[in-house]
């Protein structure tokens, strides 16, 4: 029976009762289909922060280094200027264990409500393959003559070549084992970021025609897919982009399938250790009142299981989320919702665990 050894970053705010929720879940799949988890904890977030000082010592990348996967609840504390913990923890993983790719699905399930008219689960349906680890997150730059009218600060979009070509070769690849229309679509700003974006494309064609010539390649202006994703997101099976366009094009698509209540992302590193978490923050204001919707974290620990390569416990957890949604046991996904439905985080994870064994 195989062992998985899991790194459970529970984080602040709602983060570690959405975690419970999705831990809860995948040990129903793996009970069911003959796994398990030999699981650690890190309590590392702002609490920890405030108390110690400590935000992620090295030590913990070591030991992360060791797991076969992390799975985050959610970063993000009231007290705590923002940027400390996410710069100091999320992205810090990401770099560490160079999580080179944020794979983030946009899909629209049956019973969820999306603000786009007149698109169902049909036409919602696709996926984000974000690069992860450079571009304008690696922060070259700098800051000078500070306070001053005479101020620079400088930014600077930067990808290597093999960046590119590794996020691209994960994306083609993706396409062609998710087998939906077999289209990829780069989107990028060639008309104006002509070297950064001049070198995605490039890179795009030369490795398209030669590896992968049964993926139909598409291009698309980030601008121009921010409307498609409204107007048209039929048209799209899988999109690869940068690391800005995709942070922005991203949460565009969580709202498009419904809200950050049901986003999940993975930070992957395919030869190494990665990291699956829901989208959404760590609602502050809702934590310790078993209110918040565990389901992005609950497809979180769904992708994280297909990622192991347990794509039967993947699927079923995914069953059962739409037996869930189906159920109509909840009429929206927000907080409120929950409430009203006289519903609770637990009482989600319950039903939804419950259901895997079942099936
Ligand atoms: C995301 C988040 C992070 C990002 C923040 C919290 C640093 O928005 O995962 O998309 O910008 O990548
Ligand atoms: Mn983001």
């Amino acid at each position: 029976m195989a062992t998985y050894n899991i790194g459970l970053l529970p984080g602040d705010g709602t983060g570690p009762e959405v975690l419970e929720e999705g831990v809860k879940v995948a040990r129903a799949a793996a009970e069911k289909f003959g796994f398990s988890f030999d699981a650690t904890l890190f309590d590392f977030g702002g609490e920890r922060y405030k108390k110690t000082g400590e935000i992620l010592p090295d030590s913990a990348i070591d030991e992360f280094r060791k797991l076969d996967v992390l799975y985050l609840g959610a970063i993000g504390h009231p007290d705590v200027a923002p940027g400390i913990l996410e710069k100091g923890i999320l992205l810090r993983v990401r770099f560490e264990l160079d999580q080179y790719i944020n794979l983030r699905p946009v899909k629209l399930y049956p019973g969820v409500e999306t603000p786009v008219k007149n698109k169902g689960p049909e036409d919602i349906d696709f996926v984000v393959v974000r690069e992860n680890s450079a571009g304008l997150y690696t922060g070259v730059g700098g800051i000078q003559r500070q306070g001053t009218p005479y101020e620079v600060a400088m930014q600077t979009m930067v990808y290597t070549r093999n960046e590119v070509d590794r996020c691209l070769r994960y994306a083609f690849e993706y396409t062609r084992k998710r087998n939906k229309t077999n289209t990829l679509t780069l989107c990028g700003k060639t008309n104006v970021l002509t070297y950064v974006y001049g070198l995605w494309e490039r890179a795009f064609h030369e490795m398209g025609a030669k590896e992968f010539p049964d993926i139909k390649r598409d291009y698309a202006h980030v601008d121009a897919t921010t409307m498609w994703m409204v107007k048209n997101p039929e048209w799209f099976d899988v999109i690869v982009t940068g690391n800005m366009f995709g942070d922005i094009i991203t949460d565009l698509g969580a709202m498009v399938q419904g809200g950050m209540g049901i986003a999940a992302g993975g930070n992957i590193n395919p030869e190494g250790v990665s990291m699956f978490e829901p989208i959404g923050g760590s609602a502050p204001k809702y934590t310790g009142m078993n209110i918040i919707n565990p389901l992005a974290c609950i497809f979180a620990g769904q992708m994280m299981l297909e990622h192991l390569g347990e794509n039967a416990a993947a699927a079923a957890i995914e069953q059962a989320c739409v037996d869930f949604l189906n159920a109509g046991v909840i009429k929206g996904l927000a907080a409120s919702d929950i409430k009203a439905a006289g519903m609770t985080t637990t009482g989600i994870g319950d039903w939804i665990a419950n259901r895997v064994a079942e099936l």
